[in-house]
């Protein structure tokens, strides 16, 4: 399991040959998020994230990057302290987090959602009441399960892990009743349980929320984006131009196509 330390460098996927220097972006990132950060069988570094980031650095920019594996809940505090450059980490832009850095234009939309064991009888969000949940930890799922705390008057255990395969782990030991997490990635872990785990279902009206809205229980709606040091104007700006430039010329459909379609 990649449990990786503060910044150890987990795979030089540049192609201009030489990692560190001035043309090598550093990104954080924790791994495995499957399918935007992960290492597949070989041990070669895949996933959304990392094609956009090739895209983007290499690419339109011209620069090679290298992401480091590092702890999602204290990741912010480490692109603070210099030990990469940007966060490329499926991260959700949000308030809370962006009085600490700065974030690139929107480059994916997610919703948070419920799975379940397929014998489990949790139909909707209030059979939750009493009940023990698994998040991430320091995510926005973990915030998630916090606001249906509140709703359920404290009603509720949250059991915060620190990658999300040990809360999916959790669920399939029936330590938790839920797992609670950004949608495609809950997609990814039903589909390789598709006998034992089932998403909570919605009731259709999440559709209208937005842009590839999932069919079932969505119980927010957000943006990622890379995150940047807040004095890193120029280079932030730079990135949000080779982002348009990706979706201008068809490459983030091509590789958006490649995860996430059919
Ligand atoms: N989108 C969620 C958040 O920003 C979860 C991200 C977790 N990412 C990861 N690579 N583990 O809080």
């Amino acid at each position: 399991k990649a449990t990786g330390g503060a910044a150890a460098a987990l795979a030089l996927a540049g192609c201009s040959g030489g990692g560190g220097g001035e043309n090598t972006v550093t990104i954080g990132s924790d791994i495995p998020y499957r399918p935007f950060e992960y290492t597949d069988a070989d041990g070669n570094l895949k996933g959304f994230d990392v094609d956009i980031a090739q895209a983007v650095f290499e690419e339109e920019m011209g620069m090679s990057y290298e992401f480091q594996d590092t702890a999602f809940d204290t990741i912010i505090g480490s692109l603070n302290n210099g030990n990469f450059r940007v966060i490329m980490s499926a991260m959700t832009i949000n308030d809370q987090r962006a009085e600490q850095v700065d974030f690139s234009d929107p480059y994916f939309t997610a919703y948070q959602t419920i799975v379940v064991l397929k014998s489990s009888d949790i139909t909707a969000k209030e059979d939750l009441k009493g009940k023990n949940v698994g998040v991430q930890k320091g995510t926005t799922g973990e915030n998630a399960a916090q606001q249906l705390k509140e709703e359920f008057g404290g009603d509720l255990t949250i059991k915060s892990y620190d990658q999300i395969p040990a809360a999916f782990d959790a669920l399939n030991n029936n330590q938790v009743v839920a797992v609670i997490n950004d949608n495609t990635v809950n997609a990814e872990f039903v589909e390789s349980h598709q006998d034992t785990v089932r998403f909570v279902e919605g009731d259709g009206a999440a559709a209208e929320e937005g842009e590839n809205a999932p069919p079932y229980l969505t119980l927010t709606v957000e943006n990622y984006g890379i995150a940047f040091r807040k004095d890193d104007d120029d280079f932030r700006s730079q990135v949000n131009d080779a982002l348009q430039a990706i979706r201008d010329d068809g490459t983030y459909d091509e590789i958006y196509n490649e995860y996430f379609s059919g």
